[in-house]
C-alpha cells in the first residue's frame, strides 16, 4: 500500500467529528471525507459559523476552521466516500442492546455490521478498515467474515484503533495523546496495514506513543482502560459514603493515598456517579463477555462498578428527599448542570437525569440550568427513560438560560456538573432569592463549602460529615 492520501471515516459523532478534524489539521496532504446518515449532524458540521458544530469542545471550532473545506469534509454521501478511500474508518455508536438476547449488557452491533455491509458492497479495490469504535473483544473476526464473504474480490485489512480521548479535553488529548494504540494482524499484509496507520499518526505524534499489539489485545486493551477508570471512580465513590459516617474526609483521604505514586492522583475524585455514553456500556459489555465465557467470578468483580456507581446516584437523590424533610413534593429544586461533565453538551448516562427521575417520581419540580446543554436535550434525555409522559417531564421541569433565574424561589440546589463558572457565581445574591434554610447538594464537591457557610447556606458535599 502506498501512502495514505485518502480517509473516509463513517460516523461524524464525538468521536468520529474530533478524531478526523485532528488527523485534517496535522495531515493537510490527507484529504479526510467524515460521512453520517444524519443529514441533521452533517449539517451542523457544515455551519457556517463554526461554532455551531454539533460536538461542543474546547478548541475544537478552531480546529474546524483551520481544516475544513480544505482537507476535511462532512458529507452525507456515504457510498462514494468509502468507495474513494483506501482507509475507512468506523466511528459508529455501540450502544449497549435493549432488545433480545445480551439485552442491557452486550453491545448492539447493527450499525457495525450495517457498515461492513455496505463497505463490501460499495469497495471496487483493497481497503484497510479501522475500527475506531469501542467494539467487544474479537470483533473484527465478525467484520473480516461479512467483508470476505460478501464483498466483490476486494481484500481488506482490519485493523482496531480504538480512541482513548476523553470528552471536555478531546482536542489536547488528540493533539497530544498519553498513546495511540494500533492491532493489527501478524500477517506481512496486516503489517504493511499497520504501518500505513503508524505513519498516519506519525505525522504529529512520536513514534514511541504509537503502541502496535494484534488485534484482540488491541480491541480488549480499550475495554479495559474504561473498566480501570470507572473502577477508581466507584472505589473513591463506595468510600465517601464511609467518610459521611465516619467524619474523614473524602477529600483528604484522597489527598493522601493519590501522593502514594503507585496509585496517582487522578480520577480520584468523589461525586454523584459517574456517566458518558462509555463507561457503563463498555464495563457492562465486558461483563458480558466474561459470562460468555463461563467467567462468572470475573463478570461478578467488575459488575459491582456498575452497582457502586447506580447505588451512588440513588443516594444522593435519596439524602437530598431525607434533608428537605423526608418531602420534595411541590418543592422547587434547581439543578446547576446537565451535562455529564465540564465542558461538554454531551449529556448521555450523566448523573442528573436519573436524580431528576426519582425526584421527579417523588413529585418535586425541577429547574436546570447548563451552560451549554438546550432544552430539547433535557426533555430527549428523560422522554427516553420512560418513566413517565412526555408532558409530565414538560411540566416537572422546566430549562433555563439564566442560573439566577433557576435558583431563585428554590428550597435546594444541586450541583450536579463540575461547570467552572459555578464557582464565580454571586452566592449571597442567590442565597436572597431562595426560601430558607437554602440547600445546595454539591454533588460533585466543587464550591467553597466555607463561604457558602458564612453565607447562610447548609451544604452537603459528598463524601463529607
Ligand atoms: N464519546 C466518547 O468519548 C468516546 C471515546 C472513545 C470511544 N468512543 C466510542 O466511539 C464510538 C462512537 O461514539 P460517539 O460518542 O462518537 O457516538 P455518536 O453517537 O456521537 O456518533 C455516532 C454517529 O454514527 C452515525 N452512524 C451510525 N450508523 C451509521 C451508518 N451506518 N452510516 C453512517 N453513519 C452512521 C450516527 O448517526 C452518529 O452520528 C462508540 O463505539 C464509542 O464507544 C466514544
Amino acid at each position: 500500500m502506498t501512502q495514505i492520501t485518502k480517509i473516509c471515516c463513517i460516523g461524524a459523532g464525538y468521536v468520529g467529528g474530533p478524531t478526523m478534524a485532528m488527523i485534517a489539521k496535522k495531515c493537510p496532504h490527507i484529504k479526510v471525507t467524515v460521512v453520517d446518515l444524519n443529514e441533521q449532524r452533517i449539517a451542523a458540521w457544515n455551519d457556517e459559523d463554526v461554532n455551531k458544530i454539533p460536538v461542543y469542545e474546547p478548541g475544537l471550532s478552531e480546529v474546524v476552521a483551520e481544516a475544513r473545506g480544505r482537507n476535511l469534509f462532512f458529507s452525507t454521501e456515504v457510498e462514494s466516500a468509502i468507495a474513494d478511500a483506501q482507509m475507512v474508518f468506523i466511528s459508529v455508536n455501540t450502544p449497549t442492546k435493549t432488545y433480545g438476547a445480551g439485552k442491557g449488557q452486550a453491545a448492539d452491533l447493527k450499525w457495525i455490521e450495517l457498515c461492513a455491509r455496505q463497505i463490501a458492497r460499495v469497495a471496487k479495490d483493497n481497503k484497510i478498515i479501522v475500527e475506531k469504535s469501542t467494539l467487544p473483544v474479537r470483533t473484527a473476526s465478525a467484520i473480516r467474515d461479512i467483508l470476505t464473504h460478501t464483498g466483490n474480490g476486494s481484500q481488506f485489512q482490519i485493523l482496531s484503533n480504538p480512541e482513548f480521548l476523553a470528552e471536555g479535553t478531546a482536542v489536547e488529548d488528540l493533539d497530544a495523546p498519553d498513546r495511540v494504540l494500533i492491532g493489527g494482524d501478524s500477517t506481512p499484509e496486516g503489517q504493511i496495514a499497520v504501518q500505513a496507520l503508524v505513519d498516519v499518526y506519525a505525522n504529529w505524534i512520536p513514534r514511541e506513543r504509537i503502541l502496535t499489539t494484534n488485534v484482540w489485545s488491541s480491541e480488549l486493551s480499550k475495554l479495559t482502560a474504561n473498566a480501570f477508570l470507572a473502577q477508581r471512580v466507584s472505589s473513591i465513590n463506595s468510600l465517601s459514603e464511609l467518610c459521611e459516617k465516619t467524619e474523614a474526609d473524602i477529600t483528604e483521604v484522597a489527598k493522601a493515598i493519590g501522593t502514594d505514586s503507585r496509585i496517582g492522583p487522578k480520577f480520584l475524585k468523589a461525586s454523584v456517579g459517574f456517566g458518558g455514553s462509555c463507561f457503563q456500556k463498555d464495563i457492562l459489555n465486558l461483563v458480558y463477555i466474561a459470562r460468555s465465557y463461563g467467567l462468572q467470578e470475573v463478570a461478578d468483580y467488575w459488575e459491582q462498578v456498575i452497582i457502586m456507581n447506580d447505588h451512588q446516584k440513588k443516594r444522593f437523590a435519596n439524602q437530598m428527599i431525607r434533608d428537605l424533610y423526608n418531602t420534595v413534593n411541590g418543592k422547587k429544586i434547581s439543578f446547576l448542570g446537565w451535562a455529564f461533565k465540564k465542558d461538554t453538551n454531551d449529556t448521555r448516562e450523566s448523573a442528573a437525569i436519573y436524580v431528576a427521575d426519582h425526584l421527579l417520581y417523588e413529585q418535586a419540580y425541577i429547574s436546570v440550568y447548563d451552560p451549554k446543554v438546550l432544552e430539547d436535550q433535557v426533555y430527549a434525555d428523560l422522554d427516553y427513560l420512560g418513566s413517565r409522559t412526555q408532558e409530565e417531564n414538560r411540566n416537572g421541569v422546566k430549562v433555563v438560560s439564566d442560573p439566577y433565574e433557576a435558583c431563585k424561589g428554590a428550597h435546594a440546589i444541586a450541583v450536579l456538573t463540575e461547570w467552572d463558572e459555578f464557582k464565580n457565581y454571586d452566592w449571597q445574591r442567590i442565597y436572597d432569592s431562595m426560601l430558607k434554610p437554602a440547600k445546595i447538594f454539591d454533588g460533585r464537591n466543587l464550591l467553597d463549602t466555607n463561604k457558602l457557610s458564612d453565607i447562610g447556606f447548609i451544604v452537603q458535599a459528598i463524601g463529607k460529615k
